[in-house]
């Protein structure tokens, strides 16, 4: 039996997956890793070697624990955390930690971009500047580390550069490019008028791959450390939403994806490149040759719950905290909740917007305040929707994955709110499903990632809407979707208050 690996490089963890040609995972190992202790208020760093280590130790573990020989491994492929900059010096040594996608620092380099170039960036890109991406992570160094930056040679995201460590090899795929905000969409190159309007060298930007493309076999000095064969075939991989949509059947036009994981993301594919969607969601390029997706993102979706329960529910088994919210009712009895508590994307676009619980009142217990968490991530991937209408996409489909699928009642929670059928995937593994499709079709197993995914993936449980509940979800939206406004001017004082400190 031969079997492919699925790495998915996390935010917090990486997950690999050993997958064989039915698209059953075999074996599977992860291994977590921290973010560097917080520096400022809006900073998320990491360091790469992490990756690398932690990546390894699943590999072996997979080898060692999980009977899986190597000579049964015949390609690997990735999914990576989006928009992450590691840079390298001229001996390809890490010049400083990784500066994550949920970093927020970036706020005068996003103004710079806009100042300079405006509606033509968008117009490159297919996407507004925001803190998150990369290209402001870069002039973020070069105003503020100028010798770090002097010493780059060239960038690369996360999981090429765990991609890097295990074959030698500098690229990038198209799809991880298109987050940088560098890359010009539609013709798929590095875009001449960006890097000179920052008087960026070209010679940073490294080459472009399609996803399934071979990016080379594991280097000698990987093998001897991982104990992989230097025949494996390695493929250069995805961002981890374009991974995910692959890895959670969103093939057509009428299906979006709705992904609760730390961020949340609201995800449909696109066929058509010169769709323009002006910049209010995010408009990238697939896994996909030739195809694309657009994306609209809530910042804090997981992690808003994963924040409530360790700070209130500490001791509690994760289920059985969000089952409490069953004790609570639609509207969690007058009490709503915006998830904006690292910032956010989409409609917003705000990194110093801070979370608020409206409503709060001596009736409410801890079941309602969990309730209105699950709620109001719920309603932040509404505004997605709201956008999708505006703009006049059509679709009648949403397939959950990640938290909002491991729980029933929020299956119902989402389809209530969005009004629409929600499904979920039977065995859902989530980006590294993604990534093994990914290496399946560089192999040759398949000819095409869409066969390789109809093999790989099958959808389990549908919910309907509850028309009562609908009803009640459009009253309620209409009330959430007024704390933006009405908190904006009070979080970013609160945020100056904090940097004062
Ligand atoms: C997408 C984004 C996040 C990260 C998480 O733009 O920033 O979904 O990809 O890894």
């Amino acid at each position: 039996m031969t079997v492919v690996l699925g790495v998915d490089l996390g935010t917090s963890a990486v997950k690999v997956s050993a997958v064989n040609k039915a698209g059953k995972i075999v074996a599977q190992e992860s291994f977590d890793y921290p973010l560097v202790p917080q520096l400022k208020p809006g900073y998320a760093e990491q360091n790469p070697e992490d990756w690398v280590i932690a990546t390894t130790v699943s590999i072996v573990r997979l080898i060692l624990n999980d009977g899986i020989n190597a000579s049964q491994i015949e390609g690997i492929s990735f999914s990576g955390q989006m928009h992450g900059l590691v840079l390298l010096d001229e001996n390809y040594k890490v010049l400083r930690p990784a500066i994550l996608w949920n970093d927020t620092r970036t706020s005068d380099q996003v103004l710079e971009i806009n100042r300079k170039l405006g509606a033509k960036f968008v117009e490159i890109t297919g996407n507004k500047a925001l803190e998150g991406f990369t290209l402001p992570k870069i002039l973020w160094v070069k105003e503020n580390e100028p010798e770090i930056f002097s010493r780059a040679k060239v960038f690369l995201l996360p999981k090429d550069y765990l991609r890097f460590r295990m074959t030698d090899k500098i690229f990038t795929d198209f799809s991880d490019a298109a987050g940088t905000v560098a890359l010009d969409v539609r013709k798929k190159i590095w875009s001449k008028e960006i890097i000179d309007a920052f008087g960026l060298p070209q010679s940073i930007f490294p080459p472009l791959l399609e996803s399934i493309a071979f990016a080379g076999n594991i280097s000698s000095s990987y093998s001897e450390f991982s104990g992989l064969s230097k025949q494996i075939k390695v493929f250069a991989g995805a961002a981890d939403n374009a991974a995910g949509a692959i890895g959670a059947g969103i093939l057509k036009t009428n299906m979006v994806m709705s992904s609760i994981g730390t961020s949340g993301v609201v995800l449909k594919i696109e066929q058509d490149k010169n769709i323009n969607y002006h910049g209010k969601i995010h408009f990238f390029n697939h896994g996909i040759p030739n195809r694309f997706y657009s994306m609209g993102v809530t910042l804090a979706a997981g992690y808003s719950l994963s924040w409530l329960k360790k700070t209130f529910g500490k001791t509690d088994n994760f289920d059985d905290f969000v089952k409490s919210a069953s004790n609570s009712t639609v509207g969690a009895k007058g009490l709503l909740f915006a998830p904006y508590i690292v910032g956010e994307r989409t409609p917003y676009a705000d990194g110093d917007i801070r979370g608020s619980f409206v409503g709060i009142d001596g009736i409410h217990q801890r079941s309602d305040f969990v309730r209105a968490v699950l709620e109001g991530i719920v309603f932040s991937f509404k505004d997605i929707f709201v956008l999708y209408d505006q703009i006049g996409a059509n679709f009648d489909t949403v397939v959950s994955i990640g938290g909002g699928a491991k729980s029933p009642l929020w299956m119902q929670i989402q389809a209530d709110i969005f009004n629409k059928k929600v499904i979920s995937l039977k065995n859902e593994q989530g980006p590294g499903i993604g990534a093994a499709i990914i290496a399946a079709t560089g192999l040759g197993w398949f000819d095409s990632v869409e066969e390789a995914a109809k093999q790989f993936i099958s959808f389990g449980k549908e919910y309907q809407p509850n028309p009562k509940n609908v009803v009640r979800y459009e009253s309620l939206y209409k009330i959430y979707k007024q704390i933006y406004p009405a908190t904006a001017k009070i979080s970013h004082e609160l945020i100056d208050y904090r940097r004062s400190l």
